[in-house]
């Protein structure tokens, strides 16, 4: 199976967890967007979503969605999102798309974060992926050094050659050379340095189950 059919059945396969009459909140990125096609299968079975990005928004109103606004609904009952790199605990590296603040918000008001992915994105540990972390474009340089005295090595991320803007109007540093043994402890330092928005490792809200897309099926790990 190609890694977008892997995506296919996913996406397809996250639809078990959606109750009827429901507002789902829906995550980013190419796997999330097979999951946006399959929920428009059973879109006259729920409510409408909430969504963690412009694009998601755009791609569900286009398939008839109704989206709602995270402030409008007090808790979601599910969460269904992929990820950059999941470890077997749950705990995620996600911003790969960079919308990871918004999806750090809709995913802490969700009881349940059902996780998304083909198989290549299970890791042992977390840090190969380079973490995005999103922050206030006054404060890049210092949050560069910073992580600089981690061992880390920290890019700006460009779009056509300049700082791509996320939709919360920031900037996103991309950090390489990290091993996250603890992701816990790694999130809780790393959000306590002003001008962080969102450190894109997810342990606060990690996955609660992850759908794993793999020659084999969908294995699900929880
Ligand atoms: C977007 C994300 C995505 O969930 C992550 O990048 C995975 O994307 P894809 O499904 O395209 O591999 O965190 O900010």
């Amino acid at each position: 199976m190609t890694q977008d059919e892997l995506k296919t059945l996913v996406g397809q396969a996250a639809l078990q967890y959606i109750q009827a009459g429901s507002i789902v909140g829906v995550g980013t990125g190419s796997t999330v967007n097979k999951f946006i096609d399959a929920l428009a299968t059973i879109k006259d079975k729920i409510a409408g979503a909430v969504s963690s990005s412009v694009a998601s928004t755009e791609r569900l109103q286009a398939l008839g969605i109704k989206v709602f606004e995270a402030g409008e609904v007090d808790e979601l009952a599910v969460y269904v999102d992929g990820a950059d790199e999941i470890d077997n605990a749950g705990n995620m590296i996600k911003g790969g798309g960079a919308a990871l603040t918004r999806e750090k918000i809709v995913a802490a008001q969700s009881l349940q974060f059902i996780c998304i992915a083909d198989d290549s994105k299970l890791v042992q540990m977390l840090g190969h992926f380079p973490v995005p972390v999103e922050v206030v474009p006054m404060a890049a340089r210092r949050i560069t050094r910073q992580f600089e005295a981690l061992g880390g090595s920290a890019v700006l991320r460009l779009k056509n050659g300049l700082p791509l803007v996320t939709d919360n109007g920031q900037h996103i540093l991309d950090v390489s050379g990290l091993s996250i043994a603890d992701p816990l402890a790694f999130e809780s330092q790393v959000n306590q340095w002003p001008g962080v928005v969102t450190v894109g490792v997810f342990a606060f809200q990690k996955a609660s189950i992850c759908l794993l897309g793999t020659a084999d099926g969908v294995k699900t790990l929880n």
